[in-house]
């Protein structure tokens, strides 16, 4: 994947929720503090926050429930078909609770990222938080990589630890993690595209 340097990449945003990890990557294109534009915002769900946001900004946006097809397959060719209109450099994952199939991967590999919430390797898939306070872990954080077939598996590309403290519960440790997520994203988006345009 090369792109012409003085072309600023194109970034593709799917999400599923509130979006705060999106909203992070579209203001901090908009202060120029990543070369980048976002061109797209992608939803599974109409009723997602974030989504209101990606409006205001007039950013596109393109919602599609997988509720209405009858495979996983068809549900990704039809948000693919959509995405590659786009041409897109990067492909970022911010909260889309869906699993992408090896198909929809494939098409795009090596251009799309995803934050999870924990340590990876450790704690692949859901309540990430929960179970780092079960096992009695003392530190927690979020991870970016690289999306593979394999689920939440790819390469790390940027990671930011933070403290569990003694009366941590869930939520509490859900908010000292998300804190620091916004700016391990944007430090990993600035990662990929710096190596990508070289
Ligand atoms: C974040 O905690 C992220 O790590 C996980 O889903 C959450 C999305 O939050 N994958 P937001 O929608 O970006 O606010």
């Amino acid at each position: 994947m090369t792109r012409n340097k003085p072309d600023k990449a194109k970034i593709v945003i799917l999400i599923s929720g509130r979006g705060s990890n999106m909203r992070a990557i579209i203001d901090a294109c908009d202060r120029g503090e990543v070369l980048a534009e976002v061109v797209l915002v992608v939803s599974n769900n109409e009723a997602a926050a974030g989504l209101d946001y990606a409006r205001q900004r007039n950013i596109d946006v393109f919602c599609l429930s997988h509720k209405a097809f009858s495979s996983r397959d068809e549900f990704d060719q039809a948000i693919a078909e959509h995405i590659k209109s786009y041409a897109p450099d990067l492909i970022c994952l911010a909260g889309f609770m869906r699993i992408l199939g090896a198909e929809f991967v494939q098409q795009f590999e090596g251009k799309i990222i995803n934050i999870h919430p924990s340590l990876l390797p450790k704690y692949k898939g859901l309540h990430t938080h929960k179970r780092a306070l079960d096992a009695g872990d003392q530190k927690a954080g979020c991870s970016v990589h690289y999306v593979t077939a394999e689920l939440d598996d790819g390469e790390v590309i940027a990671q930011t630890q933070v403290p569990i403290l003694p009366d941590d519960d869930e939520q509490a440790l859900a908010t000292r993690v998300l804190a620091v997520e916004h700016e391990t994203y944007l430090r990993a988006i600035q990662s990929v595209l710096n190596a990508t345009s070289s």
